[in-house]
């Protein structure tokens, strides 16, 4: 019997988190933590409502007092720290959110775990810490930090001052830095599912510049697979790169969903500043320390996404008119 405390459950990675946990480690109790800001979303919960394993909680990472308390009350031996601002080109926009979220509630998460003495602390981290790569050569973990939006700069803060309660606190902590993640229940802002809804819709695809940057694509199972490795299996202070060796540039994965879905027109649009050309990840660490290597081949993975966008329309229709963000209410408020 454990109890988890997991921070941004709501979100893409989160939810499918809390579902893997619960049904890996079923005698595991999971407080899931989120402020459901506009990219939580609890429908992406409801099938575990009746499930009285999970907590839902919502809230700020950034809440001290909240923090302590659920920690403590619920005797967290762990926590896994997914909770932030996710998405680069918000950063571009309005930076100061990353830095209140990603920054201080890190911080404000690892003074709890430090004085409540939790077991493990957990920061999922990117890897955008990293930067940019040219044509050649992947991330190791002793790649210089290098992050160039405001985004992967805020996470590079949380994932050092992660690291920094380790050394000089003691604390019990461990880093992964995953790559690209992509499957159900991601927020369709992110190139995948913003382009799988817009063929279904009708709308053009906006492909940034030429089109040439390469990303290296994870299904989200195989990160979370991870994660839970990570928080059983990692040692102490460690640093784990996660990827899946699959490198793409990004019209040709915006080619394939336009081939699966047979429909969908691109649109070049204007480049995002400061894009980061190539990401590629060494996992070897991972592999060899952690016991975990990737199970889901691309083409199936892309093409179970591509299903589950179709099958649930509803889903992210909801969010994309905003009807989702009242779900809490209508589905939460009366008790
Ligand atoms: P997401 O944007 O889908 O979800 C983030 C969740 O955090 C949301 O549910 C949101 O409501 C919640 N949240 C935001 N601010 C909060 C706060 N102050 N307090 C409590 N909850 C808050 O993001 P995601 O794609 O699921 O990413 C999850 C984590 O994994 C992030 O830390 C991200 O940096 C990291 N990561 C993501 C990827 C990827 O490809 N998506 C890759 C590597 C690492
Ligand atoms: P994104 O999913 O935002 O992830 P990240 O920037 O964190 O890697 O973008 C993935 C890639 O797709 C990135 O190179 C930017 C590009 N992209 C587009 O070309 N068009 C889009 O509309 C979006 C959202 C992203």
């Amino acid at each position: 019997m454990k109890t988890i405390l997991v921070t941004g459950g709501a979100g893409f990675i989160g939810s499918n988190l809390v579902q893997l946990l619960l049904r890996e480690r079923p005698q595991w109790t999971v407080v899931n933590l989120d402020k459901l800001t506009y990219a939580g979303n609890a429908e992406s919960l409801a099938d575990l409502r009746s499930d009285p394993r999970h907590i839902f909680v919502r809230g700020d990472i950034a809440n001290a007092e909240l923090v302590e308390h659920l920690i403590r009350s619920h005797d967290v031996s762990a926590v896994l720290n997914l909770a932030a601002e996710s998405h680069v080109d918000r950063s571009i926009l309005g930076p100061g959110i990353f830095v209140e979220t990603n920054v201080s509630g890190t911080q404000v998460l690892l003074e709890a775990a430090r004085l409540s003495k939790v077991n493990r602390f957990v920061q999922i981290s990117t890897d955008e810490v990293y930067g940019s790569l040219g044509k050649t050569g992947k991330f190791s973990e002793d790649s210089p930090l290098k992050p160039s939006s405001p985004y992967s700069a805020s996470k590079t803060a949380a994932d050092l001052l992660a690291l920094s309660y380790g050394h000089t606190f003691g604390l019990d902590v461990v880093v992964t830095r995953c790559s690209n993640n992509y499957g159900p229940y991601q927020f369709p802002e992110k190139l995948i599912p913003l382009m799988i809804a817009n063929a279904l819709e009708g709308r053009k695809l906006p492909v940034y510049g030429d089109g040439q940057q390469i990303r290296d694509w994870i299904h989200v199972d195989d990160h979370c697979r991870a994660i839970l490795a990570a928080l059983e299996k990692g040692v102490k202070g460690e640093v784990y790169n996660i990827g899946s060796d699959n490198e793409w540039p990004n019209l040709s994965i915006v080619n394939r969903i336009i081939e699966m879905l047979g429909k969908g027109a691109i649109e070049y649009v204007k480049d995002r500043p400061g894009h980061d050309r190539r990401y590629a990840i060494d996992a070897r660490k991972a592999h060899a320390q952690l016991g975990w290597s990737p199970q889901i081949p691309f083409a199936e993975g892309l093409q179970r996404t591509v299903d589950w966008y179709v099958e649930n329309r509803g889903w992210w229709e909801r969010v994309r008119t905003g009807e989702y963000r009242s779900y809490y209410e209508r589905n939460y408020g009366a008790r």
